[in-house]
C-alpha cells in the first residue's frame, strides 16, 4: 500500500489546507493580488519571528539564507566565531571558508549544548570578531542551544552580532527575536512552517543592518539590501516561488489560528511524550541535557544495526525517520515532531519503533513506549 509518513526533521508532513493552495492556478507575481498576498505574508512572518524587523524571503533551501548571512554581514578581513556542535554548525564554518573569512571554531561535543561562558571568553579576548554564528536547534544532534543566554552575552559587544540558524527553531520553540536581541534569525520553509522546501527567510535587526551596509563580500542573488527594497513594496527582487508564497499565507493563517503559545506547548508535549516513550523501551536519548522540542535523537541500542532500523521503518510501514548524519551515522535515529504533527502521529511512530525493535531482537515488553507516551499526551 502506498501510504507514506514523514517523520524527518524536514521535509515534514503537510496540511491538506496548504497542499490545496498549491493546486490553484498560478498567478503573476507583479499582479495586485500577489502584492496583497505578500503583504499578509510579511505581517504573518513578523508575528512568527516575534519581530518588528522585515523578514526577507528568498527562493532557496535554508542554506541559501545561511550563505546570505555570511556574504551580507561580513567584509574582507573580518573574523567570525562559529559554534560547531553538529553538521549544521560545521556548515557555518564551511560557508565562512568559501568566502575567505577567518573563523574561530567552538567545537561542542555532538549531543551537547554550547556553553555561553565559552562564547563570552572568546569575545572578550578577541575584539576583532564581528559575527557569532550558531543554531537554535542543531538538527543533526537534536540539541537546543541556550539562545537567550548567548544573546545576553553578544548584546554587550557593540562590534559583534549574533546570527541564529533557526531553521528548526522558528515555529517550534519560543525565541522572541526582538525581546532577546537576536540580530539575524533565519529559517526555511520545509520544517515547522508546514511547506515544501523552496523558501528561506532572514530577519535582520537594526544593529545587523549596519553590518550589511558596510559588507563588501561578493553577492548578487542573495543581496539583503536589494531584497529589503523590494519587500518594502510587497514584492521580491526576482521571480519568487509563487505557489509557495500562496501556500505560506495559508500556513501562516493556520499558525495564527492556533496561536504561538499553543504551538510551542504542542511541540513541547509531543517531544516529552516521545522522550518518555523511547526511555520506556530502554533506549537512551542522544541529547539528554538539552533536547529539542522539534525532534528527538535516539541512540540505537547495542546489537541493533541503526542503518537497517531506519530502512525498515520505510520498508515495513512507509515511515521516514531520519538517520544519523556524519559521525552519528548508524548510531542514532531522529524522530521529528515539528510542524503539522499531533498526538496520534507520535503514537503511530512509537508503535512502529516498538514493532521494529521487537523484530530486531531488542528485549522489552510491547506497548511500554506507547503507554508512556499516552500518559503524557493525555495531560491537560
Ligand atoms: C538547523 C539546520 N540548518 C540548516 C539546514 C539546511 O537547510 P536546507 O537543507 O534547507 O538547505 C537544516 C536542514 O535540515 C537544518 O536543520
Amino acid at each position: 500500500m502506498d501510504k507514506r509518513y514523514l517523520f524527518s526533521p524536514g521535509p515534514t508532513m503537510l496540511p491538506p489546507r496548504v497542499l490545496l493552495k498549491m493546486a490553484e492556478p498560478i498567478m503573476h507575481h507583479r499582479e495586485p493580488e500577489f502584492e496583497r498576498i505578500f503583504e499578509e505574508v510579511r505581517k504573518g512572518l513578523k508575528a512568527l519571528f516575534q519581530t518588528k524587523n522585515e523578514v526577507l524571503i528568498f527562493t532557496s533551501s535554508g542554506t541559501g539564507a545561511m550563505e546570505a548571512s555570511v556574504s551580507n554581514l561580513l567584509s574582507r578581513g573580518d573574523k567570525a566565531l562559529v559554534v560547531r556542535g553538529g553538521k549544521f554548525g560545521e556548515r557555518w564554518g564551511e560557508i565562512c571558508k568559501a568566502y575567505g573569512i577567518e573563523f574561530i571554531p567552538i567545537d561542542v561535543e555532538w549531543g551537547r549544548a554550547a556553553e555561553p561562558g565559552r562564547i563570552q571568553e572568546i569575545l572578550a579576548s578577541d575584539r576583532s570578531i564581528r559575527v557569532v554564528y550558531i543554531q537554535a536547534t542543531e538538527t543533526s544532534t537534536g540539541v537546543v542551544h541556550p539562545m537567550k543566554e548567548i544573546a545576553e552575552i553578544v548584546k554587550k559587544y557593540d562590534d559583534a552580532v549574533l546570527v541564529v540558524d533557526a531553521i528548526t527553531g522558528i515555529g517550534v520553540l519560543d525565541m522572541p527575536m526582538d525581546r532577546w536581541g537576536l540580530d539575524v534569525v533565519i529559517s526555511g520553509s520545509q520544517k515547522a512552517l508546514m511547506l515544501p522546501p523552496g523558501l528561506s527567510f532572514a530577519a535582520v535587526s537594526d544593529k545587523a543592518w549596519k553590518w550589511v551596509e558596510r559588507s563588501n563580500l561578493p553577492k548578487y542573488y542573495f543581496d539583503f539590501k536589494k531584497e529589503l527594497k523590494s519587500v518594502q513594496k510587497n514584492q521580491s527582487a526576482y521571480t519568487p516561488a509563487i505557489s509557495l508564497f500562496v501556500a505560506l499565507r495559508e500556513a501562516l493563517r493556520m499558525m495564527e489560528e492556533e496561536g504561538l503559545e499553543a504551538i510551542f506547548r504542542r511541540h513541547e508535549k509531543l517531544a516529552r511524550a516521545t522522550r518518555a516513550a523511547v526511555r520506556a523501551l530502554g533506549l537512551e536519548l542522544y541529547a539528554p541535557g538539552s533536547p529539542s522540542p522539534g525532534l528527538t535523537a535516539v541512540k540505537v541500542p547495542a546489537g541493533i544495526d541503526g542503518v537497517k532500523l531506519q530502512k525498515l521503518f520505510f520498508e515495513r510501514f512507509g515511515i521516514t525517520v531520519a538517520e544519523g548524519q556524519n559521525r552519528a551515522k548508524g548510531k542514532i535515529i531522529r524522530i521529528a515532531h515539528l510542524g503539522y504533527y499531533e498526538r496520534l502521529d507520535m503514537i503511530m511512530v512509537i508503535s512502529a519503533l516498538e514493532m521494529l525493535l521487537k523484530e530486531m531482537g531488542h528485549p522489552f515488553e510491547l506497548g511500554r513506549g506507547v503507554k508512556a507516551a499516552e500518559e503524557i499526551l493525555m495531560e491537560e
